[in-house]
């Protein structure tokens, strides 16, 4: 049970999208995971006003060569015009698709309320919609929560001010602002926005497994699945739950060799894109991700952390899954 999703003129390969997640979706991971079966990644927000633009992870933020399409380019802010100006931009650059973010709960951006916050004020949300969708002839998606607390959950609303002002898809996380990403994601309100809109809905939040993804799907009807954190460390969970969805069966566990082959390509993809210092750092928190299920990492990954050599990262991973293949029990 595979839907078929679309956006706008564009027909997904697949409707399972890498959600955005600041500080983890560049370019390389985005590419990853396309390669390992996503049907779309969304690229970590782009602050709205341009005027920041010119710093290096602005810069990084804004590349997107050689990435598969459609290319999807999420904006944040709480200013319409900057939002529409920042829109007309990215889609300048090459965005195919340009997401709005009123889905994170960081309270401001540039002294403004932006993200979930926005959702308290429904009169600015549709200026907002507007204003961008007007200023581009890309199709405009939105990613929101499902309110702002418990006794708020507006997103049914805004979902419906979002269809009338041309938005063409909307992701929902099953969280409210106010719950950070405390609890359990609820899948109702989800299921209650699909039930109100006839664009596609793609449901988000807490899916880390085929059979949550069936779950979510079936519970809610959406269109498609949004997986941000159950990537992290495990970017074949597209692959993992397309085939659940097409066939019923579990694939199995990738064989060490290609966790391993997976991973130092992604390093050298890291090092490459931003360069050995940098690289090098944000390598880190991704081997972390991907041996946090192995017992006996923690040592290793202690050591692994104080490595400043590119080719020194590469060469200790070979050497960590050597002593894996051999049967070594690291020092936990
Ligand atoms: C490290 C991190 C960074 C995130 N950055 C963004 C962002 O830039 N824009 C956004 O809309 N959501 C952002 N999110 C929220 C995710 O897109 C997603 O809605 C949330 O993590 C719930 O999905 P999950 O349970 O599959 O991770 C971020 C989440 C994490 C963990």
């Amino acid at each position: 049970m595979l839907p078929t999703a679309k956006i706008g003129p564009y027909t997904l390969p697949n409707p399972l999208i890498v959600a955005p997640m600041a500080g983890v979706t560049d370019r390389p991971f985005r590419q990853l995971c396309r390669r390992m079966g996503a049907g779309l990644a969304v690229s970590e927000m782009v602050i709205a006003d341009s005027k920041l633009w010119h710093t290096r992870k602005s810069r990084t933020r804004l590349n997107h060569e050689g990435e598969p399409e459609p290319r999807s380019v999420q904006i944040a802010g709480g200013d319409p015009q900057m939002l529409a100006d920042a829109a007309r931009q990215n889609a300048g650059f090459g965005a195919q698709i340009i997401d709005i973010n009123m889905g994170c709960p960081a309270k401001k951006v540039c002294n403004k309320a932006a993200g979930s916050a926005l959702m308290k004020d429904e009169a600015l949300v549709r200026e907002i919609l507007e204003a961008v969708v007007k200023a581009v002839e890309v199709p405009v998606t939105l990613k929101m929560r499902t309110g702002w607390d418990s006794d708020n959950r507006n997103a049914p609303v805004i979902a419906r001010m979002a269809q009338d002002a041309g938005i063409q898809a909307l992701a929902i996380h099953g969280r409210t602002r106010a719950d950070k990403y405390n609890g359990d994601a609820e899948y109702d309100t989800i299921a209650e926005v699909k039930s109100r809109v006839q664009i596609p809905v793609f449901a988000n939040g807490d899916i880390t497994s085929p059979e949550k993804a069936l779950k979510v799907l079936s519970h809610t009807g959406a269109d498609g699945l949004l997986i941000g954190r159950g990537a992290q460390g495990r970017p074949w969970i597209f692959r993992e739950i397309l085939h659940y969805l097409e066939t019923g069966k579990h694939l199995q566990e990738p064989p060490l060799d290609e966790v391993e082959q997976i991973l130092t390509d992604h390093l050298a993809e890291l090092h490459s894109f931003y360069g050995e210092k940098m690289g090098v750092r944000i390598a880190r928190k991704h081997v972390g991700w991907y041996l946090q299920s192995h017992d006996q990492s923690r040592q290793f990954r202690k050591r692994f952390n104080a490595i400043e050599d590119a080719l020194e990262q590469k060469d200790s991973i070979e050497q960590y899954f050597a002593g894996l293949r051999n049967g070594e029990v690291f020092a936990a």
